[in-house]
């Protein structure tokens, strides 16, 4: 193994780099199906929990199946930390049902792009399923006391040990009183030598990064965590070196650099021998306590409403009066015909819409735009109205804006219709070439 990936392991920054660089490499790659199969059978997901999600969201990376365990009921809201590409959202999703909520969260681009679209062909979207983007050594991005039950599927040991901490405190944080945590973890078996340590394959891998039971047990009481229960799963951890990989993560056939991007092969895991002599999959169970404890302050980037799962945008589209909009539908021949209306309501349509108007749900919307702009980046006015235009439609117009600036594209422009179609109902109801019904 080259100094420089010996240096990846110097600092917290280096290993959250070389982590993402190589869990986004799977995600954009995808793993090898038989390898992941075997993965998922040897950690204990059943060939029914597999038929019943996408399968583009088990990669072969987990060591357990926390939600077998979790006990998750109708109506709870349950929260995944480092959720890949949502293989237990899924399953903790069916659980829940339509009036609870299930929240990824992982710090990989790629990972969330490919929940979200693992979601969308499911037809999950938020606010039942929401993928977030966040870095579990921060702050969360959750409401405190808001969560009945906190997973994690082989993740917490690939976080710098400072950041162990800061997340298990998070998670306190953030369970209603009496919720619980179900993670599924690698323990190790014995202080590892330094060789092992530094051993980049082997932390990207699961292994390197993993505390002992003892400091396990340290972690959940200082995050505030009195009973914890620790069960060894007895799980043959070789799995890990059956494939194309490495531990719980990436195909090995490219290397380039300075570990960018981070592909470590089993052989550089050679000289480690029996991943069994030195770790164990554990699942770790532990309750917050049921008496009421004082509000702790939630980070200003808390999940309150399906839109905080995606990024803030930035842009401000300018807007159109409903007449202006009206004499673009009613004289399409005067050199002003290059525009598409979007309502992006969902389920609010009585009294009618936009005639022409297309529907793009905005709970959807984001997901969807680099398939709405392929089709509408040619179209030079891309205006777009919900209820009254308050909320949804400019916020579906801002997000389209900065996805034109993104792309360097000042031919299309992105529009919201003053008032909405309140104010267009209100002038044009009964006018038939203004306004249609479903
Ligand atoms: C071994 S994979 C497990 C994925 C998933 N839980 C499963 O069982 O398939 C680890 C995941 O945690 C994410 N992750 C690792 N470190 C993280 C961090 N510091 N912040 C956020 N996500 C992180 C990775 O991007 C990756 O998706």
């Amino acid at each position: 193994m080259s100094s420089c990936c010996k240096k990846a392991l110097t600092n917290d920054e280096g290993i959250i780099k070389a982590v993402n660089e190589a869990y986004s490499n799977i995600a954009r790659e995808g793993p090898d199906r038989t390898y992941a199969e075997k993965v998922a059978n040897a950690f204990g997901y059943s060939a029914a929990e597999l038929q019943s999600i996408p399968t583009a969201s088990h990669l072969g990376l987990s060591c357990g199946n926390p939600v077998a365990k979790a006990t998750i009921k109708e109506g709870e809201t349950v929260l995944d930390l480092g959720s890949g590409g949502g293989i237990d959202i899924f399953l903790a999703a069916a659980k829940v049902g339509p009036t609870g909520q299930a929240i990824g969260l992982d710090m990989s681009d790629d990972m969330i792009a490919l929940a979200r679209r693992n979601a969308a062909n499911g037809g999950l979207k938020p606010p039942q399923v929401a993928f977030v983007k966040a870095l579990l050594t921060e702050d969360l991005p959750i409401q405190s006391n808001s969560i009945d039950c906190v997973l994690s599927n082989c993740v917490i040991n690939l976080l710098p040990t400072e950041g162990k901490k800061t997340l298990m405190k998070e998670v306190h944080r953030v369970l209603k009183p009496g919720g619980r945590v179900v993670l599924d973890d690698i323990i190790a078996s014995k202080p590892f030598p330094d060789s092992l340590r530094s051993n980049l394959a082997a932390y990207i891998g699961c292994i390197s990064g993993a505390f002992l039971l003892s400091e396990y047990q340290d972690l959940m009481e200082s995050a505030g965590f009195n009973e914890t229960l620790f069960t060894e799963s007895l799980s043959d951890l070789n799995i890990y070196t059956q494939g194309d990989y490495i531990g719980c993560c990436a195909p090995t056939t490219e290397k380039s650099g300075c570990c960018g991007p981070a592909k470590p092969a089993v052989s550089d895991l050679a000289g480690i021998g029996d991943l069994n002599k030195w770790a164990k999959s554990y699942q770790i169970y532990a309750r917050k306590s049921d008496s009421p404890v004082p509000t702790e302050p939630a980070p200003t980037s808390a999940l309150n409403n399906w839109w905080d799962a995606y990024p803030t945008p930035t842009s401000s589209p300018s807007s159109v009066t409903c007449s202006k909009v009206a004499d673009l539908i009613r004289n399409p021949n005067q050199g002003k015909e290059d525009f598409v209306v979007i309502d992006v309501r969902r389920n609010d349509h009585a009294g009618g819409h936009v005639r022409g108007s297309v529907q793009c749900p905005a709970q959807t919307f984001y997901d969807d735009l680099p398939r709405f702009y392929d089709q509408y980046k040619d179209t030079k006015q891309v205006i777009f109205y919900c209820g009254s235009s308050n909320g949804r439609g400019p916020r579906c117009a801002k997000w389209y804006q900065d996805y034109l600036n993104k792309e360097g594209n000042s031919q299309s422009q992105a529009i919201v219709m003053e008032g909405g179609v309140k104010e267009w109902l209100s002038a044009y109801k009964g006018q038939e070439d203004l306004v249609d019904r479903d």
